[in-house]
């Protein structure tokens, strides 16, 4: 089990039940768990939806969605039953949240199920967890038991007439299905890949109904929103970036771990203060902001770079999955470019061409260009390649293979070039590991 770590500017709110048991439902209700959702059961859908406008909570998973906006988008007299998905597949590497939640708080993410079902008027909600969570998945289904069996779910939740009903499900291991649309083609027994867009989800879902899909920190976080008051819990934040947000933060730091941070809080000082400064007292070099589809910053991006998605997107990257990962000086970032698009060739669900095909050259060609037999036409290939896979794809994987690419190139276009014609990495000499890409 992960140490749970911990730093004064911290403000917990998703956090606040870690490590106190709230895996047990008594223990949950101790702690005042389910009170938000009995409360929307007597407030009604549009209380609700108002309500998580007025908060700011933007959507946890990637693109930074006000939730409340989404909820809204979900017709009111559809035909065909509604669903609620709460996406706790988590693959983005450099983002490791989302297991706390279901390890420490499960109810949560339970209860935040209950009121997007009571807010769009669904009666059945679907908890998708990544297929390595299978040890999460027994604590998610002892906590939807437990919930059963004190009336929250089932066809008279909470005593009232309002039905709703829990299922649990994992993946089969592939970062694609976390993309809304394949999990939901994932969870219908298909080959997790993605749907054309339009329809959204909110209007053609799961099995053709209206779905809402949110990540699991954004479903846990809707009950303390709920608890909180919207004002109270957008003031947290900045302006339009409602609450707190779970950084994960990772790489060349002294303590790496998962913080709870208020939106906006100063990256630089993220790393430096809460995250302990760079392992050994070296230099930065680079930060990756939000999960390893973002776009890289400059030592000298950050200076007084505020991590919320407003403020990083001007910036040139993206807030993302909150995945912080730190570069040191000592990391090659041509390795670094390889080790990334490796992931994303590994991980292409393989359905749109440029996707497929681009990812796997641009993965040949970074290998070729690491290992040194590289020529200077090889730089600007590696970028048009990228370019020309941006925007061409039915689900972004493409662009999230695509970015970090193109940045790393831009930003570092000299330790490139210090590779080429048959020089050794310049890197290797600090001991770095030999690279073996499969
Ligand atoms: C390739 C790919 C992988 C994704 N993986 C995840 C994931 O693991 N977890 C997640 O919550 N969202 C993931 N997303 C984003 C989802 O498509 C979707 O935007 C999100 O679940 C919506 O929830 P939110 O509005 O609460 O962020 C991924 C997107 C793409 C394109």
């Amino acid at each position: 089990m992960l140490r749970l770590v911990s730093h004064p500017d911290e403000v917990k709110i998703v956090s606040k039940r870690f490590g106190l048991g709230a895996a047990n439902i008594d223990r949950y209700l101790e702690l005042g768990g389910y009170a938000s959702a009995r409360k929307c059961l007597a407030q009604g859908p549009d209380w609700i939806i108002n309500e998580m406008k007025a908060s700011n909570l933007r959507g946890r998973g990637g693109a930074g969605f006000s939730a409340g906006l989404k909820w809204s988008f979900v017709p009111r007299n559809s035909t065909r039953p509604k669903y609620v998905l709460v996406n706790g597949d988590e693959s983005e590497p450099g983002t490791c949240k989302d297991h706390l939640i279901f390890l420490h708080d499960p109810h949560a993410v339970i209860e935040g199920t209950i009121i997007a079902g009571l807010a769009i008027g669904a009666k059945l909600g679907f908890i998708y967890l990544r297929g390595e969570y299978r040890y999460l998945l027994e604590i998610m289904e002892k906590a939807v038991a437990d919930a059963y069996a004190r009336g929250f779910l089932g066809t008279h939740i909470f005593g009232s007439n309002i039905e709703f009903q829990v299922i649990t499900q994992t993946g089969a291991g592939a970062y694609e299905v976390g993309e809304e649309s394949a999990l939901m083609e994932s969870l219908e027994g298909k080959r997790g890949i993605p749907r054309i867009k339009p329809p959204f989800p909110a209007v053609v879902g799961l099995y053709g109904g209206p779905t809402v899909i949110n990540n699991a920190e954004t479903i846990a976080t809707v009950p303390h929103v709920i608890e909180m008051g919207a004002e109270a819990y957008a003031a947290v934040g900045t302006p339009r970036n409602g609450g707190t947000r779970l950084f994960s933060i990772s790489g060349h730091v002294e303590r790496p771990g998962v913080y709870e941070l208020p939106m906006g809080y100063n990256l630089k000082k993220m790393i430096y203060d809460v995250a302990g400064g760079i392992r050994g007292g070296r230099r930065l070099k680079a930060v990756v902001p939000g999960g390893s589809s973002t776009p890289v910053l400059l030592p000298e991006e950050i200076e007084n770079l505020g991590m919320d998605f407003d403020q990083v997107g001007k910036a040139g990257s993206m807030l993302g999955s909150g995945g912080v990962v730190v570069i040191d000086d000592r990391t090659c970032i041509v390795e670094f470019a390889l080790r990334t698009i490796s992931f994303y060739q590994h991980e292409s669900c393989g359905w749109c061409i440029p996707c497929r095909e681009g990812t796997d050259w641009l993965k040949k060609s970074l290998t070729r260009f690491h290992a040194g037999y590289g020529v200077a036409r090889d730089i600007d290939n590696i970028q048009y390649i990228a370019e020309n896979m941006m925007g061409r794809t039915f689900c972004p994987l493409g662009d999230a293979a695509a970015m970090p690419t193109l940045a790393f190139v831009k930003k570092f276009r000299n330790e490139f070039e210090d590779h080429l014609n048959g020089k050794p990495c310049p890197f290797a000499k600090h001991g770095a590991p030999e690279l073996t890409v499969v």
